[in-house]
Parts: structure tokens; sequence; C-alpha cells
């Protein structure tokens, strides 16, 4: 099948195609520009296609089986409404753009990314955002599946590698707020094996999913279980989050927005996804963290 996935240059967006390629799908990419430097895989076409401009994007869906939505604006999730980076108009306007242009363009699939957490009356606008688009998808009339990640990490991710980071000059990590934010760390391969097993699987039709790793965890323990795996010993610095967040007010007008209080919040809140509905219908393994990290961090 031919399968465009926007943001197909991103995290999550690159093992997804490989994950469809590897299934025997043909991808195209779609994103604002060509990755010059860091090219996708030479195996996918590349496409320009911008959420935030729905004019050009039923052109790049057309043909297409199906699309899956990997968009996210650069630096997420420090928002930068002066570049018109925010939650509101690339994740929640550009997927209701999006689907609207696959419904144009015919396309018979959509593979929705929305996150753990997302709820109509959730605490923060990012998880009620989400919760509008799963909502637009399944008002769409297009056969949809979506799914709900809790924290992602892998060999290209920015956050725990940030940690990691850290650790190469620092003789401690520091962690905004006490550590004891509770998710179940995701391996990124594990993503794109449940997205390209989405395709031709019926049972997959129409569903939510929260998708998240074996392991139960703080993010103290995510952080020091990555330290062991790459064999290094550093304590943990903690800053608490009121005083983040009142940092984060000035340090938001830096270049490069490096935090902002609304990351704060966003980097700290709990995310544990439920996965039973997931086991039941997919039946994939699930990589605990110490093997995922092990796969690129002691790799020569
Ligand atoms: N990472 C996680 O831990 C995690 C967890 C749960 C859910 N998710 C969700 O998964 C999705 C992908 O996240 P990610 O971490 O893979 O993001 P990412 O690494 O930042 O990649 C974002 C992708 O979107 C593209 N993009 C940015 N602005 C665009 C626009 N206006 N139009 C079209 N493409 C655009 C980027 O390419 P260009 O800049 O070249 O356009 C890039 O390919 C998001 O919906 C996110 O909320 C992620």
């Amino acid at each position: 099948m031919e399968v465009v996935v926007a943001g197909g240059t991103g995290l999550l967006g690159r093992e997804i195609t490989r994950a469809l390629l590897g299934a025997g799908h043909q991808v195209t990419v779609a994103s604002r520009s060509k990755p010059e430097k860091d090219p996708i895989d030479s195996r996918a076409r590349w496409v320009r296609g911008d959420v935030t401009e729905p004019g050009g994007l039923v052109e790049a869906l057309a043909g297409a089986g199906a699309v899956v939505d990997a968009v996210q604006f650069p630096n997420s999730p420090m928002e930068n409404p002066r570049k018109g980076f925010t939650f509101e108009r690339i994740d929640l306007q550009g997927t209701r753009n999006l689907v609207d242009a696959a419904r144009t363009a015919g396309v018979g699939y959509f593979i929705g990314l929305s996150g753990v957490g997302a709820a109509e009356g959730a605490e923060y606008p990012w998880l009620r955002y989400k919760w509008q688009e799963e909502q637009h998808i399944i008002a769409s009339g297009l056969p949809y599946t979506i799914f709900r990640p809790s924290w992602i990490y892998g060999e290209r991710d920015v956050a725990l590698n940030r940690f990691l980071g850290f650790a190469k000059f620092l003789p401690f990590v520091p962690v905004v707020g006490d550590g004891k934010t509770r998710i179940n760390p995701l391996y990124v391969g594990d993503l794109g094996a449940h997205v390209a097993a989405t395709l031709g699987n019926d049972a997959a039709k129409d569903g939510i999913f929260e998708l998240g790793g074996p392991d139960i965890m703080t993010m103290d323990d995510v952080i020091r279980t990555a330290l062991r795996v790459a064999g290094k010993r550093r304590f943990l610095l903690h800053s608490p989050r009121p005083l983040m967040k009142l940092a984060a007010g000035v340090i938001q007008f830096a270049p490069g927005r490096p935090l902002t209080p609304g990351g704060v919040d966003f980097i700290t809140m709990d995310g544990v996804a439920d996965t039973s509905a997931l086991t039941a219908t997919f039946g994939l393994p699930l990589t605990p963290l110490e093997q995922g990290l092990a796969a690129y961090l002691t790799k020569s």
C-alpha cells in the first residue's frame, strides 16, 4: 500500500517509515523541508507538505491508501507563539487540515498519534487538544486507528539523550522537578511496529490504543537506568518545579527557548499508558527499558 507519513523526518516518523517499508509498503514522507544533511530512508519518496497550508496537502496525499500523522512543531513542548509553533496551531489545527485533506484526496485510512492522558477535561491544554484531534479524526468518517503513546525514547530522542548529554561533561544530571513523575517509557521501535501492524488488521480499525513500555517507573529510575546502561555514574540534582516554572518565565526569552513554563508542566506530568487493549489486539512484544537502551547505547 502507498502510505504517506506526515512528519516522517521526525523521531517517530522515521521509525514508522522504516517499519512500513519493512512490511512491504511504499512510503512517501511529507514535511516542510527535505532534510538534506540527515536524509530519510533512501527507499522512501519525499514530498513537501505543510499542515498549516491546507491547499497543498491534497496534492501531497494524492494516491495514498493511508496517511500517518506524525507532525509536531520544532522544539516541542516549548511553544513559540511568535513563530506559530503552538499545540493549538500545529497539533490541533494541523491534524484537522490533514484529516480534511485525506478525505478530499480519497485516502482510505488515517493513523493518528495522540498522547496518553488525552481527555476532554484534561488538566493541560495540549492533552485537551489531543482529545479534540481524536474527535475530528473519528468524525471524519475515515477508517482510523489512534495511538496514545507515553514517553518515547530511542537513539534520536531529545529527552533521555539530553540527560545523557549532561553526563558527558557534568558530575551530575540536572532533573526538573522531584524526579517522581511516573511513566512507562516506550521504545520507539515498538511504536513503529504497532503502526505497521495496523494496516490490514481489522481488529485495529476504529480503535484508540494507549501504548507504553512494560516498565512503570519514575523519571529518576529511567535516568538511572540509562546512566547504568551507558556505563556512567552520576548523581541526580533536582530543582523544585515551582522554582523552575519561575525561572522558565525568564529563560523562555533566551535564544532557542530552552524552557518555558508550559514546558516545565509538560516534562513533569505523569504519563502511564494502560496497554491491555493494545496487547489484546496486536499481541506484539513491548521492549523492557534496559533492552531498548542497550540496542543503541551499547553498540560499537
Ligand atoms: N516524542 C514523544 O515522546 C511522543 C510521545 C507521545 C506522542 N507523540 C506525538 O507523536 C507525534 C510526532 O512526535 P515526534 O516526537 O516524532 O516529533 P518530531 O521529532 O519533532 O518530528 C516532527 C515532524 O513534524 C514535521 N513538521 C513540523 N512542522 C510541520 C508542519 N507545519 N507541517 C508538516 N510537517 C511538520 C517535522 O519536519 P519539518 O520540521 O521538516 O517540517 C518533523 O518531521 C506528535 O504528534 C507528538 O505529539 C510523541
